[in-house]
């Protein structure tokens, strides 16, 4: 197997490997190295089943099955199933997954390390997923930000990204934030940490998720929040990944900023999703 870097800031791309080389220990030491070292790895046109990408998963750490039941894969729960295909008038999966920069899961309390995708039916025109390094995006903050950061924590919220239910129908707005509050509690989290693998200092949020900096106003917010939209989505720092048939994608949810973009209009898309747990 042979570990190429993607870009110098975030990625490793593995060749030379199958699912059968990633079930020696030695291989998957290696896979598991490049994956904590460079925070993404991506294996091109790798034939997995489904059972397979849990048992790949679940050597990394413990498979978490999907919150909403019907879009976890009918014979394996841990896999979550996004697409924007539908069969016999229901939806395959769920459509529209995380097409804004985030990462995974922040608005909870203790987010799942790691994220896997493998692409089972993905057009090579669109649906690209871009990725960016918190790593880079904390090391480019002018210093003055670092400083008024510095051991800062910040409240992180699903609302502005929370889809509308259809049992919501009727509500106010303050009904609707009054629900939202009590089953989506905004948590905390400190917004510089540390990578244990590394070692490298990375920030952890991004305006889609984050609700509010502990202390700062609301001008300071705003600005803050400017200034990582456009730290984050600098062009000369952003990966594109432009998918194809059966690419195997994993990254660590606190380091990996990403964002899915749109699928033209008509065309199918599936990627099944596991999400990793560890300890
Ligand atoms: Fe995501």
């Amino acid at each position: 197997m042979a570990v190429e870097p993607i870009t110098e800031f975030i990625g490793a791309e593995l060749t030379g490997v199958g699912y059968a080389d990633l079930e020696r220990d030695d291989v998957f030491g290696e896979f598991l190295d490049a994956l904590n070292q460079h925070e993404l790895v991506i294996v091109r046109g790798i034939e997995l089943t489904p059972r397979e990408q849990v048992e790949l998963a679940s050597r990394i750490g413990t498979p978490v099955p999907f919150v909403l039941e019907r879009y976890r894969h009918p014979e394996i729960k841990e896999i979550m199933i996004s697409s924007n295909e539908v069969r016999d008038n229901r939806p395959v999966g769920v459509a529209r997954v995380g097409n804004f920069w985030h990462q995974d899961s922040t608005f909870v309390a203790d987010p799942a390390p790691y994220t896997m995708l493998h692409g089972v039916n993905v057009p090579g025109t669109s649906g690209h997923t871009l990725f960016a390094s918190a790593v880079d995006v904390y090391e480019r903050l002018p210093e003055e930000w670092k400083q008024k950061i510095a051991g800062r924590t910040a409240l992180h919220s699903v609302a502005k990204r929370l889809r509308i239910r259809e049992d919501h129908v009727g509500l106010s707005v303050a009904e609707l934030k009054a629900w939202i509050d009590h089953h989506h509690p905004k948590v905390e989290h400190p917004l510089v940490q540390t990578d244990p693998h590394t070692g490298r200092e990375f920030l952890y949020g991004a305006p889609e998720y984050l609700d509010s900096v502990i202390g700062f106003d609301h001008n300071e917010n705003a600005a803050f929040f400017d200034l990582l939209d456009e730290l984050i989505q600098d062009e000369k720092r952003v990966y594109e990944h432009r998918w194809t048939r059966h690419d195997l994608v994993v990254w660590k949810t606190r380091t990996t900023l990403h964002a899915a973009t749109d699928v033209e209009p008509g065309v199918g898309r599936t990627v099944h999703r596991v999400s990793i747990e560890v300890g």
